[in-house]
């Protein structure tokens, strides 16, 4: 009894406290400013990070395909590699310029808005700050480990900046979008006409 007591402990103790460090998955990961894609092209996958970096422009903003009630700032987010489903890590698929889930076929556009279920929101992401070769912070997207951060919140590349630091401990859960593949603008317009 005695030693299972010990080991349960040991179990909770494991549990209760942080054990990431500096550059692993569940800490702060920085990456150089050249790993960011270019603007509105593919995401850049960052294994290390479990994130899609993604660099939204014009052409994403303006993506027919983006749901009416989610529109969608300018810059780069770094989207968690989970479906928020159940679970699975959906995939980059180039074909249909979007994320696929193999799990149970949700789908996501590179800005992380779903466009399909049975997914019922979008996709989580993490805080993100650009630094100067000094490590002074020029852009962040919220205070480090903040809470009440905009899902939606993207940044562009500021002038000087040399690496991108992601918040991996702290996820921003995606906004509820229950809407069905006929939310799309280009469905609503329709609607309209
Ligand atoms: S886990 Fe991705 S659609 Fe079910």
């Amino acid at each position: 009894m005695t030693l299972f007591m010990a080991q349960m402990g040991g179990a909770i103790l494991w549990f209760a406290f942080p054990r990431f460090k500096e550059g692993e998955f569940g800490g702060i990961i920085t990456v150089p400013v050249t790993d960011i894609p270019a603007v509105d092209s593919g995401p850049k996958d960052l294994p290390d990070a479990r994130v899609w970096l993604v660099n939204l422009g014009g052409g994403r903003v303006g993506d027919p395909r983006q749901p009416v009630d989610y529109p969608v700032q300018t810059g780069v987010k770094a989207l968690y590699k989970i479906c928020v489903h159940l679970g699975c890590l959906y995939k980059w698929a180039p074909a249909n310029d979007r994320f696929e889930c193999p799990c149970h076929g949700s789908k996501y556009l590179t800005s992380g808005s779903r466009v399909d279920g049975p997914a019922r929101r979008n996709l989580d992401t993490f805080p993100i700050e650009f630094v100067d070769a000094d490590g002074k912070v020029l852009a962040s997207s919220a205070p480090t480990g903040a809470a009440g951060v905009d899902e939606n919140a993207a940044l562009e590349v500021p002038k000087g900046a040399v690496a991108l630091r992601i918040n991996t401990a702290f996820r921003v859960q995606g906004a509820s979008n229950t809407q069905p593949g006929g939310g799309y603008k280009i469905f609503c317009n329709l609607q309209r006409n």
